[in-house]
This record gives structure tokens, C-alpha cells and sequence, in this order.
């Protein structure tokens, strides 16, 4: 278990930095994104570690990739170790088995899968790349963190290895129920892999019961202990199978955790003069219309040809919206050597345009359609500028879009649209107008709410908003996590979800 003192190992897909090669030998690095980088870096300045992943390159070696990475951390108190893909591994793996079988099943969209046997055994090579990478540079002591759905098979093969150590996993994805994952054809190789953890960790409740109810359907003589955040989980001796020695009789921990970002860091930031100027600008340019703001990963999980038909119907069943909002939808490219993601990108931009050509009136375009990464600054200002969040994923592991808009909503005048499939819904329940995603009409009758809301009825919902999030920051999150993975008793965690019945009583109907 990670001590005061022990070192924390994080092992993710992708390390927080992103390698490409300029020329041969050469190397451009560049800081990666993301909510797991910003919270795990600090924890790992502080105490010290290793990190583990893949760089975004194919072909390099290690060596000449540790050698471009060494600089980086020299004074950092932290090292960096990089795994080396080739261009099959990173197509069969990451594109293949991780982004056309569990990314879409586990998103409950079965039919996008593509259960090609072969990703399956480059799946398990990766997994097993990784832990012997891991075998390798582990200490004694050492704390082992595993993140998200391309990993689920490392603690088995570190198991398989011979390697003891304390190893935990976090799903950053959500976990389908019963009916779904039965349809996965390794289902079974993969519930036992996860089983190999000491702690897993899920972004809500709803995953955690998904898991609990595949483990008992699949693993005969699985019994739950506890209850609230942390539970125990006892598995029994199951019959023999061709790896007799991984399917010993153990106890692990079974938890939600909903992921965050760092509040503070997004509020100030927001509240700067430069932010402050650039949101002015935009509400300016956008001649004080309402701005409804959509910020989205090219995916087809974040529903956005779903929310564009809402902003269409809200168009046509409420004409006293016309010329008074503008839709800003921001997508950033992503996954585009899989052709899902390249034909949604030619949807939503034909989606786009028909929007356009049927409302554009002179001095109102409808819908601002910006096709790439923006800077912080730009990104925290359209935050700022915006009057309406349009998060409207059809499934989400948590979505941290939504959460980001609110600590940059420093003047509390923002009104957050939800969808209940999105993990941050049960937190963000109370405050938030949650919707159906498929539902475009419900859509649209929030965003008339929305736009004809109270400022007081705003702030007062933007203020729980934000609370919320606040007290839940990323800092907590890594520390209940680890705190689960040390405590021995398990009965003070308190439930994380500010009122998880309610969601759980209208997803459960
Ligand atoms: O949400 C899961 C996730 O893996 C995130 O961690 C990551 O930011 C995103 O999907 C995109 O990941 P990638 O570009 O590595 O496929």
C-alpha cells in the first residue's frame, strides 16, 4: 500500500509529454493536456515516482526516446519511462482493440465495434510490454497506479510474471452494464485481469454496480462487504482453468471516485484582466447574443450531431430565438486515422451548414464552427464569455468540459445544460438543467429555459455549481483514491455523489 514515504508509480496509454520526430535521432516534445496530467504531476513532484507510457511515436527506441524525455524531468524529482510501439502495435492496440472494441462497447454503442480477434492478441503483447516494462524499474514499496481501459490486463501479466507489488487501476471511461459487456467475446479475460488489482477505481456509482453485477454473474461465489464510497470485494475459489495460479481465493477494494479538475487553478485564471479582456471581445463580436458553448473531442460518444439537430429544433419552435443566440461549437481533432471519426467529422460539418443556410440572416451567423485546439487563454475566455454550456454527451466517464465551464464562471451568470448519461451528472444534478441527449426537443426546451432563466435563479444554480466541484476538486480525488488504497477501515467514506438516488432512479426506470 502506498505509505507516507512509498513512491508512486503511474502507469497510463499515453506519458504527460507527446514525442514527434523532427529528423532521424530527433525529437519534438511537446506538454500533453488533460485532467490526469494536471493532477498526477504535482503528486508526483511531490513524492517522488515514475511514470509510465507510451510517447505518440512509433518506431522509436527506448533509448533514444528516454534521452529525449531525460531533460525534462532532470530536476523534476520524477522520472519518465518511455514504452516503445510499432506502427501494428499502435494500430492493433491502441486504433484496434482500445478504440474500435472497448471504447465503443463500453460507451454502449455495440454496434461500432469491430471484434477483430487479432486486436485482442496485440492487446494482451501491449499489456504484457507494459508490464514487463514495469517488472523491470518497480522498488520495493513502490505504489502502482494503472490508468484507463488500454491497461486492463497489466496487473495479470506483472501477476503472471512473478512480480509482487501493490497495484491499483482506475477506469476513466464508464463501465457498460451486465447485458453489454456480455457481448464483449474476452469478457471473461478481461473481468479476471481487472480482478488482479488490489484497488479498482470507478468514476460513479452506476459503474461500480455495473462491475459488481458482471463480477457476481461471471466469477461464481463473489460476495460485497460495506458499503458507501469504498466496498470489499471476496472472491472464491473458481474452477481450474489453463492459468490455475492466478485464480487464488483474495479480497480486493471496489470504489467510485469521480475524477475533477483543478478549481482553483481555472478560476483564477479565469478571473485574470487578459481572460477577463478576451471574453469581452468575444461577447462584443457576438454583438451581445446569447453564446451557447459546445467544446467537444472529435467522438461520437459526445453527441454532437444530436445537440446541432437541438439547436435546429430550438431555432424552429422558438422564433423569438433567432438573431438573439449564437451556438459556438468548438471540436477538437482527435482519432482520425479510424473512419467513424472521420465520417462524423464530415456529418457534423454538414450539419453545420445546413443550420446556416437555413437561418443565416445578415449580421447573424447562427453557428461559429471552429475545427481545432485552442490555447488556454482562448479557451478559458470562450468559458468566461459564454451565457449557456450545451454538454450533451449520449455516455461520458465523467466529462470534464462541464466542470471547467463552471470554475471559469467566475461571474456566476452561466447556465449549465447536462446530460444525465454524462458521469458528472450525479454531482452536477442539482444545479445543472439535466437532459436526454437523443431527446432534441427536451434539448431545445432548456436551452429556451436557459436563455429566459432569472440572474438570480442562475447564480443561485451556478453557486451550488460550483461548491460542488470546488470541494471536489482533482487534488481530492487523488487523495481519496490513495487514502482508500492505505485505510484499513473503509467506514467513513462517505458517498461522493452529492445525491446519487435521484440519478439513479431515472436511469434505472
Ligand atoms: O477519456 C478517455 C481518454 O483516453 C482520455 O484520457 C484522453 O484525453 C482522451 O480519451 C483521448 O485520448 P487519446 O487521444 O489518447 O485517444
Amino acid at each position: 500500500m502506498p505509505t507516507a514515504g512509498s513512491r508512486l508509480v503511474v502507469v497510463s496509454n499515453r506519458l504527460p509529454f507527446v514525442l514527434s520526430r523532427k529528423r532521424v535521432g530527433a525529437w519534438n516534445v511537446q506538454p500533453g493536456s488533460g485532467g490526469l496530467v494536471n493532477a498526477l504531476l504535482p503528486v508526483l513532484r511531490n513524492r517522488g515516482g515514475l511514470w509510465v507510457g507510451w510517447t505518440g511515436a512509433i518506431d522509436g527506441k527506448s533509448a533514444e526516446l528516454e534521452l529525449a524525455l531525460e531533460g525534462l524531468t532532470k530536476d523534476a524529482g520524477y522520472r519518465l519511462k518511455p514504452i516503445e510501439l510499432t506502427a501494428e502495435e499502435r494500430d492493433k492496440f491502441y486504433y484496434g482493440f482500445s478504440n474500435e472494441v472497448i471504447w465503443p462497447l463500453f460507451h454502449d454503442l455495440q454496434t461500432n465495434c469491430n471484434f477483430d480477434p487479432e486486436f485482442w492478441r496485440v492487446y494482451q503483447q501491449v499489456n504484457r510490454k507494459f508490464a514487463d516494462a514495469l517488472r523491470d524499474s518497480i522498488e520495493p514499496g513502490d505504489f502502482v497506479w494503472v490508468h484507463d481501459y488500454h491497461l486492463m490486463e497489466v496487473a495479470r501479466e506483472l501477476r503472471r510474471s512473478g512480480k509482487r507489488c501493490r497495484l491499483g487501476f482506475f477506469l476513466h471511461i464508464p463501465f457498460p452494464s451486465l447485458d453489454i459487456f456480455l457481448k464483449l467475446p474476452w469478457r471473461r479475460a478481461i473481468l479476471e485481469g481487472l480482478l488482479e488489482f488490489d484497488l479498482l477505481g470507478f468514476q460513479t456509482l452506476r459503474d461500480r454496480r455495473n462491475f459488481l453485477q458482471c463480477a457476481r454473474a461471471l466469477m461464481k461465489g463473489t460476495t460485497v462487504r460495506g458499503k458507501g464510497q469504498v466496498l470489499e470485494l471476496q472472491l472464491e475459489e473458481p474452477e481450474r482453468t489453463a492459468a490455475p495460479s492466478l485464480r487464488v481465493p483474495r479480497d480486493l477494494r471496489i470504489g467510485a471516485f469521480p475524477i475533477s479538475i483543478d478549481y482553483n487553478s481555472y478560476a483564477e485564471l479565469a478571473a485574470s484582466e487578459v481572460v477577463a479582456e478576451r471574453a469581452r471581445y468575444f461577447r462584443d463580436s457576438l454583438r451581445k447574443r446569447h453564446i451557447i458553448l459546445g467544446v467537444d473531442r472529435l467522438d461520437y460518444t459526445k453527441g454532437i450531431p444530436n445537440r446541432l439537430a437541438a439547436f435546429r429544433n430550438a431555432l424552429q419552435r422558438f422564433p423569438e430565438l433567432r438573431q438573439k443566440v449564437t451556438l459556438v461549437q468548438q471540436v477538437v481533432p482527435s482519432r482520425e486515422d479510424i473512419p467513424q471519426y472521420h465520417n462524423l467529422r464530415l456529418e457534423i460539418e454538414h450539419l453545420v451548414s445546413e443550420i446556416n443556410g437555413e437561418f443565416t440572416e445578415p449580421g447573424w451567423v447562427p453557428v461559429h464552427y471552429i475545427f481545432r485546439s485552442l490555447k488556454p487563454n482562448e479557451l478559458l475566455a470562450y468559458y468566461r464569455a459564454a451565457h449557456i454550456a450545451l454538454v450533451t454527451p449520449l455516455k461520458d466517464g465523467m466529462n470534464l468540459v462541464c466542470k471547467e465551464y463552471c470554475a471559469a464562471n467566475v461571474d456566476e451568470d452561466g447556465v449549465l445544460i447536462l446530460s444525465e448519461f454524462a458521469g458528472a451528472a450525479a454531482q452536477l444534478q442539482k444545479g445543472a438543467l439535466l437532459v436526454n441527449p437523443h431527446d432534441v426537443e427536451a434539448i431545445a426546451d432548456s436551452i429556451y429555459q436557459a436563455v429566459t432563466m432569472t440572474p438570480e435563479d442562475k447564480r443561485a444554480r451556478m453557486r451550488r455549481l460550483r461548491r460542488t466541484i470546488r470541494d471536489t476538486d482533482i487534488f481530492w480525488w487523488v487523495d481519496s483514491y490513495l487514502r482508500a488504497a492505505i485505510e484499513k477501515d473503509l467506514s467513513h467514506f462517505p458517498l461522493a455523489e452529492e445525491s446519487t438516488l435521484d440519478v439513479e432512479s431515472i436511469l434505472t426506470q
